[in-house]
């Protein structure tokens, strides 16, 4: 898979997943997998995300789609795509940013929360486009009134979504698939107890 929208397209669902270690990753990324999530976003918050990256990878079949998130900086993406990420997430947009994945190619959701963030994303060419953080920028009302005025634009919105509020998100035309962690909370017993209520 090459384009962001195919990758976005492969799943009504993208866990944002993140992990202590590369043998957390490996053992939730399986169920995960084998409860028919194919496309995961592993986030870089922890010294072990580019290891998880990798590890993911090499573990899961070849039609897993393993991407990386919470991609800030050019070297983080240089690094995410080294270490194998089908896909970068960020959740935000920088011109330095979109300047280094175009040079990267490689298939890129920057973040957005306005107008005018969304214009500059499409004025930099990316018409995918992560809604984050969606919950608290306005739910669905706010993608609903950007598709009248920008169409052409398609999200995933993430952050604060649960399986209680994921449909209100996916119902929308704009809208193809949404991100979220609720899928992978950790207990306080500190380990990720997993929750497959998809919608
Ligand atoms: C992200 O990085 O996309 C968010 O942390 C995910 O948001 P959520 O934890 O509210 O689902």
């Amino acid at each position: 898979m090459t384009k962001i929208l195919e990758i976005m397209n492969a799943s009504p669902v993208i866990p944002v997943l993140s992990f202590k270690s590369a043998e957390e990753a490996v053992q939730v990324c399986r169920a995960l997998y084998g409860a028919g999530l194919k496309v995961l976003e592993i986030t870089l918050r922890h010294e072990s995300g580019l290891a998880a990256i990798a590890a993911v990878k090499k573990d899961l079949p070849a039609d897993a789609v393993v991407g990386a998130g919470t991609v800030l900086t050019p070297e983080i993406a240089k690094n995410a795509k080294e270490a194998g990420a089908a896909f970068g997430v960020s959740p935000g947009f920088t011109e330095e940013l979109a300047k280094a994945v175009k040079e990267l190619d490689w298939p890129f959701l920057p973040g957005v929360a306005t107008l005018s963030e969304a214009m500059q994303a499409k004025e930099w060419g990316f018409t995918e486009l992560k809604f984050f953080p969606a919950a608290v920028s306005g739910g669905p009302a706010f993608l609903k009134a950007v598709g009248s005025v920008l169409p052409e634009l398609t999200f995933c919105p993430t952050g604060g979504i649960s399986s209680d509020t994921a449909e209100d998100y996916r119902s929308l035309p704009n809208v193809v698939t949404v991100g979220g962690s609720w899928l992978t909370p950790r207990g306080i017993d500190g380990e990720i107890h997993l929750n497959l209520d998809l919608d």
